[in-house]
């Protein structure tokens, strides 16, 4: 096959919501029907519950789990379709930021019963800024919901896109009777017990009278209101529209009883973008180009304890990407060779000889990438946009073990290659700062220091309110303003000025103080 075929068969994508909406669900039954999988229950959500906060062995497990599930390809039709997997946990979601850049597309799962929930708009408005097309999955529709138009317009409000619905139920809760595909006008009834592909019956005319002899009076005219007023109320699907993250179509179901998830994964093959352009820093790179490039997006590390072993997940943006062919290494100016690239399906990995734009490529690393390397046939090219967000929860990190401090610095070391959290070092005193998301992150750092590297930290409290990425023109104004703030400058792990701002106050005086200073909240990786 060539290489255009290749990638135009490819669909990579992510599955993003709330925890407990349905994305592991979801995935699995997708799965299912990808022949990826044959039972159920196959799939081990990673997320880690809010019970098990301090169940280390239950971190421990999950993430052994999620390295199989990391990355999920299957072929469905014509299409070699590549599902990421994100974490659910929200302390973790800046790895899911780091996953939504490698992938071309994403499906939002939401809760019926529950609408837009914190998480959800959290993850639409990193769609939003990098314009990933979106499809929404409204699911547990065989659970009591609300009106599915005052759903639909909290959903425009809240994750501020344009939705435009492709499916529309008939009933949620026990009264929930199927939906009508307005893709393809078929009504496809529900049955909780039915697990077969359901073809649907199609109608050609919904004033047709045998639409009551499967929804009875009431529902069929409450079915052919709804759909005059989709049609009156809401724009004709636009699938350009779509590809340009500016309308979300809308689909309904019920993915414990695997209902809606074929409708929905025939039309995201069909709509969904295959790979498209990725923005380096030099240039605009087209997957169709002939030389292999990729970058780094994640890495994971210690898959065996016992062997200090890790995978850095490669996607590949261009050209052919080839077993024991040399490549370049951007940032270490080296060139290597792959000799066991693995891809990954489903939940086992094999070595493979070759792999296209949209595939994520597994390397097993003994320590030369970090998250953000750019991998070429010789270019040079960096890739960016991976963004690392100012952390929310700041603690200095001390040694609590003498007699370990190497072994401490090389696990603080390694962790944050891995992006478990963020690094920076104060200029004032050179004691190191970590820098977290989530509070779990602090006691994921803790434990994999003592179990992976035997060395042991403690956490000591901060004032912090922010971290930011200072930048000037000006090169004598930010030295006047490294000057002045000393006590409050600190390097990333690159090496990069970071203003600690302790308040708000503090930070708005700054920014007032040094107009030619750009604070920013998040950094390019
Ligand atoms: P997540 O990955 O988004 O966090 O959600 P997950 O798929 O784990 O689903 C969360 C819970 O919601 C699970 O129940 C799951 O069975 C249930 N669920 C998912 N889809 C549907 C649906 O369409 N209808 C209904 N009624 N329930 C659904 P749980 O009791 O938390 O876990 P489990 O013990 O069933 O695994």
């Amino acid at each position: 096959m060539s290489l255009n075929s290749e990638i135009e068969r490819r669909r990579t994508f992510a599955i993003v919501s709330h925890p407990d909406a349905g994305k592991t669900t979801l995935t699995e039954k997708l799965l299912l029907f990808g022949g990826a999988i044959h039972v159920a229950g196959a799939v081990k959500s990673n997320k880690i519950k809010k019970t098990a906060t301090s169940d280390f062995m239950e971190i421990e497990r999950q993430r052994g789990i999620s390295v199989a599930t990391s990355v999920m390809g299957f072929e469905y039709s014509r299409y070699k379709v590549n599902i990421l997997d994100t974490p659910g946990h929200q302390d973790f979601q800046e790895d899911t930021f780091r996953t939504l850049t490698a992938v071309d597309s994403v499906i939002i799962v939401i809760d019926a019963a529950k609408g837009v929930e914190p998480q959800t708009e959290k993850l639409m408005n990193v769609c939003r800024m990098r314009k990933t097309p979106v499809i929404i999955f409204i699911n547990k529709m065989d659970r009591p919901a609300d009106d599915t138009f005052t759903l639909l317009e909290d959903v425009e409000e809240q994750l501020k896109i344009i939705t435009r619905p492709l499916s529309w139920p008939i009933n949620s809760g026990p009264g929930f009777k199927g939906v009508y595909n307005l893709f393809n006008s078929t009504l496809q009834l529900f049955s909780p017990n039915i697990q077969e592909i359901d073809p649907g019956i199609k109608f050609n005319d919904l004033s047709d009278p045998e639409l009551e002899k499967w929804l009875g009076t009431i529902d069929s005219d409450r079915l052919r209101e709804d759909v005059e007023l989709i049609e009156g109320v809401y724009p004709e699907f636009d699938t350009e529209e779509y590809l340009k993250g500016n309308m979300a179509p809308v689909f309904f179901g019920s993915a414990l009883y695997n209902f809606g998830v074929q409708e929905l994964l025939d039309a995201f093959v069909k709509i969904a973008p295959w790979p498209q352009p990725i923005i380096a820093q030099e240039r605009i790179v087209d997957p169709y180009e002939e030389s292999f490039s990729g970058f780094v997006f994640k890495i994971h590390a210690n898959i065996d304890p016992n062997h200090r072993s890790r995978i850095a997940f490669v996607k590949v943006c261009s050209g052919r990407f080839e077993r024991n062919k040399v490549y370049k290494h951007m940032r270490l100016n080296k060139t290597f060779r792959v000799s066991a690239p693995t891809a990954f399906m489903a939940s086992k990995k094999e070595i493979i000889e070759e792999s296209f734009p949209g595939d994520i490529i597994g390397i097993p690393d003994t320590g030369n990438f970090i998250i953000g390397d750019t991998l070429t046939q010789g270019e040079d090219l960096h890739f960016k946009g991976l963004p690392s967000f100012s952390p929310e929860l700041f603690r200095y990190i001390e040694n609590a073990d003498p007699m370990k401090s190497k072994q401490l610095e090389k696990g603080i070391d390694q962790l944050m290659d891995e992006g478990v959290a963020q690094l920076f070092t104060s200029q004032l005193n050179n004691r190191k700062i970590i820098g977290c998301v989530g509070q779990l992150q602090f006691e994921v750092i803790q434990y994999r220091l003592e179990h992976e590297y035997g060395a042991k930290c403690r956490f000591e409290p901060i004032q912090m309110y922010k971290a930011c990425w200072i930048e000037s023109d000006n090169t004598a104004i930010m030295e006047e303003f490294k000057k002045r703030k000393v006590q409050r400058m600190a390097k990333d792990k690159r090496n990069r000025d970071v203003f600690m701002a302790d308040s708000s106050f503090i930070l708005d005086m700054a920014q007032q103080d040094f107009k030619e200073i750009r604070f920013k909240f998040t950094s390019e990786l």
